[in-house]
């Protein structure tokens, strides 16, 4: 369920008429729903009750500060995979207490510069990893928590680009292994075990993979706990899905509970989650004006202002993302277009055969574009990235400017 609707055809967030924002604002630009985002952490939070859990928001999925921020004032924790995650997550005042930290390839100054922040713990992908922080902690004087990422080797059933619990995928340590890399991490002198992790997945529909996962992670805890090694907090990842057209995955109670039903005989080992998309994606549309139509004798071309480098997910996934016109009160006929952006690729699409009712000029927005919608955007094109507007209850709010020329090549320079 989202803030976003339409009033007297027009369509708002909130209680904003997205045209007024863009009058303000211009295209193509993101807006976002407070109480939409608000809504979907809570249901995770409330859905967990009294187990002990922290839900640790996935930065990837729009890393924002004002977003961020948001968030960090419910008391949200973080799920970070780089420093420049991190960085963000400190300057948007959340609680470096709360930040785990996922990713395959850690750098020695990332890792340094977590273990100063006093992050929660480090989300360890590999046995080189895991020499590498006990490395890095020696040198600092620290003592690094770390969880273990274990490769559950289930399916996820999604696209083959977003699973990551296979044993064909780079992520986490494979569970035959994971006992033996358990013993190495007990036995380093500035390591202390705290969790095991795993993450199998994105735009999961289906609550079967995610507990058939955490199954195989409570034996493993349970194996490790007969050798003397405790585990303190187990993270079950990200992961569930959301409808962007005819998907019907869990809603975050479903899932939340077929996760806290495996763990009633476990009341002292709390669990984090790593929610991003389910959080973000419908709490966010991409708005973007029709510049021309074009119509020819196969296809007709709706040529908006938003292009991949702004929304990459239909380019790369051949992701179906919802289009809808901002303004239904026109009653233009409709006819089937392709919504292409300018860029210089055959790619660049946000859509295709969609019957929409457009005149040159008006706007579109796409739906469901919070979650890896900016965060994946780039300057490809020599594109300024889109501006981002944060609407709550009748107000709205500037995220993030709109990109200027200038900021196109800075820090570029030419030879003497
Ligand atoms: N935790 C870890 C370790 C992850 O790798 C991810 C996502 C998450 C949590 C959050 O997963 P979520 O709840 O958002 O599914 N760009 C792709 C999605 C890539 C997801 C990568 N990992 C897309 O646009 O569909």
């Amino acid at each position: 369920m989202d803030f976003f609707s339409y009033q007297n055809q027009r369509l708002h967030a909130e209680n904003v008429a997205v045209a007024d924002i863009v009058e303000q604002y211009g295209t193509p630009c993101y807006i976002y729903s407070r109480a939409t985002i608000e809504r979907h952490w809570h249901a995770f939070d409330t859905a967990v009750g009294d187990h002990p859990h922290l839900i640790c928001y996935a930065v990837k999925a729009n890393s924002n500060i004002g977003i961020l921020n948001l968030l960090a004032r419910l008391g949200s924790g973080f799920d970070i995979v780089s420093g420049g995650e991190l960085t963000r997550v400190l300057e948007a005042g959340g609680d470096p207490g709360k930040v785990v930290f996922s990713g395959v390839g850690k750098t020695e100054q990332e890792i340094a510069y977590a273990l100063n922040q006093g992050i929660k713990c480090f989300n360890v992908e590999s046995p080189s990893e895991l020499v590498r922080i006990n490395k890095v902690a020696g040198e600092l004087g620290k003592i690094a928590p770390v969880s273990l990422r274990v490769n559950p080797d289930v399916d996820a059933k999604t696209h083959p680009y977003i699973s990551t619990g296979l044993k064909a995928n780079k992520f986490g340590i494979e569970r035959e292994q994971a006992v033996a890399v358990y013993r190495e991490a007990a036995a380093m002198a500035n390591i202390k075990i705290v969790g095991m992790d795993c993450h199998i997945g994105s735009q999961l529909t289906e609550t079967a993979p995610f507990v058939d996962a955490l199954d195989r992670l409570l034996e493993l805890v349970d194996e490790l706990s007969a050798i003397g090694i405790e585990i303190e907090h187990l993270d079950v990842g990200g992961g569930l899905g959301v409808t962007y057209k005819d998907e019907t995955p869990p809603d975050p109670h479903t899932y939340v509970q077929a996760v806290v039903s495996r763990m009633q005989d476990r009341p002292n080992l709390p669990l984090i989650f790593e929610p991003g998309r389910a959080i973000m994606a419908n709490a966010g549309i991409l708005v973007s004006k029709v510049e021309f139509l074009k119509r020819g004798a196969q296809k007709n071309f709706a040529l908006v202002d938003a292009a991949m480098n702004d929304l990459l997910r239909p380019a790369l996934y051949s992701a179906w993302m919802d289009i809808v016109e901002v303004d239904r009160s026109q009653d233009r006929e409709k006819a089937l277009y392709d919504v292409v952006g300018p860029v210089c690729e055959t790619g660049d699409f946000l859509g295709k055969d969609r019957e929409l009712g457009l005149a040159e000029g008006d706007l579109i927005a796409v739906r469901s574009a919070g979650a890896y919608g900016f965060a994946m955007a780039s300057n490809y094109n020599s594109r300024c990235r889109p501006a981002e507007v944060l609407v709550d209850g009748d107000k709205m709010h500037l995220i993030r400017e709109r990109e200027k020329l200038a900021d196109l090549y800075k820090g570029e320079y030419k030879l003497p």
